[in-house]
């Protein structure tokens, strides 16, 4: 007798099988996480996508890795490829070897997967997309068509490379839309769906206000200034970073400053011996990478931000807090037209100045731009669900 399918294989099952679209998620370095948190989060409400978290362990401390993990209430990767600290070159290839046998694997064991997501424009971002677009997945790259114009920065590369392999491209801000258009993007692959990461910070805000952090340092709200900095150009060279820490310290002694270290940026601090001189500066606290919630809760409470990150530029723009960015380029132009943000390089004498007008109450205000409303990881997972 011949067996109805039915019979091994009920009809929902069998339906599930044929359309649950499998998604790689891939991060690997700190504002990863908070791009891919809102996302897995939206699409727990599609029961046809399911999400498969690759970690590549490009950061692997606690305090740049794990903990987002627990604030953010991610699940822990299904999968972590532990590959650590190295030459681009080589974090780079680490990653691509690691993420191409994950996508082989799954291929061989029948579960193959329908779709790659990568996020943001760190190594890992442009590495895992190459690995899966040469087996012939498709790629989203969310906070596709952010352009800097300076292909001095390996994240300008990364976008680029990244967003070239593409097929479907989902923005954060106009300038975006702009740029792949310009680069011959077909329009039906460009989505502007606004900024996940303001999506994790809006949701994450009232749990911020718990944090005991500003009390631990004895900081007042709004009466003091939060400095990051990171990037080679401003910390690799002694003099640069030298002036640099020379204003920051200069205005300590009227605006007390809280400057969480990166570990990039620690260890140029004592290499030039630089390091005791803010240690010992009586308002500067030197802490370490901070987590999710007590960042938000200083950088949502201070009166300036300074910094040469690109997330804490959108961020500072949606919380509506001066932010001096220390870079002479911005892949993020709205935080800049719009925002709150204003570009000054490395120019310690621009810093001094605009560090001034902020205290006088001299400074611009911005506004939030459209589609940063907290939905846009909705708008995404809606989008991997019609496929
Ligand atoms: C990376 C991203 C950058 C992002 C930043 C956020 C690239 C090219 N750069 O820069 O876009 O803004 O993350 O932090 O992908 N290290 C640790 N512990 C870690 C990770 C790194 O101590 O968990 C140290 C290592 O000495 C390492 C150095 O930091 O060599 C740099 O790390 P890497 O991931 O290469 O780049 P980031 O500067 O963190």
């Amino acid at each position: 007798m011949a067996i109805q399918l039915t019979e091994i294989c009920p009809k929902p099952l069998f339906l599930d099988l044929m359309t649950v679209k499998k998604l790689a998620c891939i991060v690997g370095a700190r504002p990863n996480f908070m791009k891919i948190a809102p996302i897995l989060h939206a699409l727990a409400a599609h029961k046809n996508v399911q999400p498969v978290l690759i970690h590549t362990g490009q950061h692997y401390d606690k305090n740049l890795s794990d903990i987002f993990f627990e604030e953010l209430k991610i699940s822990r990767p299904d999968i972590s490829l532990g590959i650590g600290s190295g030459s681009h070159a080589q974090q780079t290839a680490e990653v691509m070897v690691a993420v191409e046998k994950v996508l082989l694997d799954a291929a061989e064991q029948g579960h193959p997967f329908h779709r790659m997501v990568v996020v943001g424009d760190v190594n890992s971002t442009a590495a895992a997309a190459i690995a899966a677009i040469k087996l012939h997945i498709p790629v989203a790259h969310v906070e596709a068509g952010l352009r800097s114009f300076d292909r001095n920065m390996p994240e300008e590369i990364n976008r680029i490379l990244t967003d070239s392999i593409c097929d479907m491209l989902l923005v954060s801000e106009p300038s975006g839309v702009e740029n792949l258009a310009a680069e011959g993007h077909a329009q039906e692959n460009i989505h502007l769906v606004g900024n996940v990461m303001i999506d994790t910070l809006m949701t994450q805000l009232e749990r911020a206000k718990e944090s005991t952090i500003l009390d631990n340092m004895g900081l007042k709200k709004g009466q003091y200034g939060v400095v990051t900095l990171h990037r080679p150009a401003n910390v690799d060279d002694e003099q640069v970073l030298g002036s640099l820490i020379d204003v920051l310290l200069e205005i300590s002694v009227q605006t007390p400053l809280v400057f969480p270290i990166h570990p990039r940026t620690k260890s140029r601090l004592e290499a030039f011996e630089l390091m005791s001189k803010l240690e010992s500066a009586a308002n500067v606290h030197c802490i370490g990478p901070a987590g999710y919630l007590d960042f938000l809760c200083l950088t949502s409470n201070a009166k300036v931000i300074v910094t040469d990150s690109g997330g804490l530029q959108e961020e500072s723009t949606a919380l509506g807090i001066p932010c001096l960015t220390m870079r002479p380029s911005t892949e993020r132009p709205v935080t800049c037209s719009e925002g709150t943000s204003t570009l000054i390089g490395s120019d310690a004498d621009k810093l001094r100045t605009l560090l001034s007008q902020v205290i006088q109450g001299e400074y611009k205000s911005g506004k939030c731009p459209d589609l940063w409303d907290g939905k846009a990881a909705e708008r995404i997972a809606e989008i991997f669900a019609a496929e």
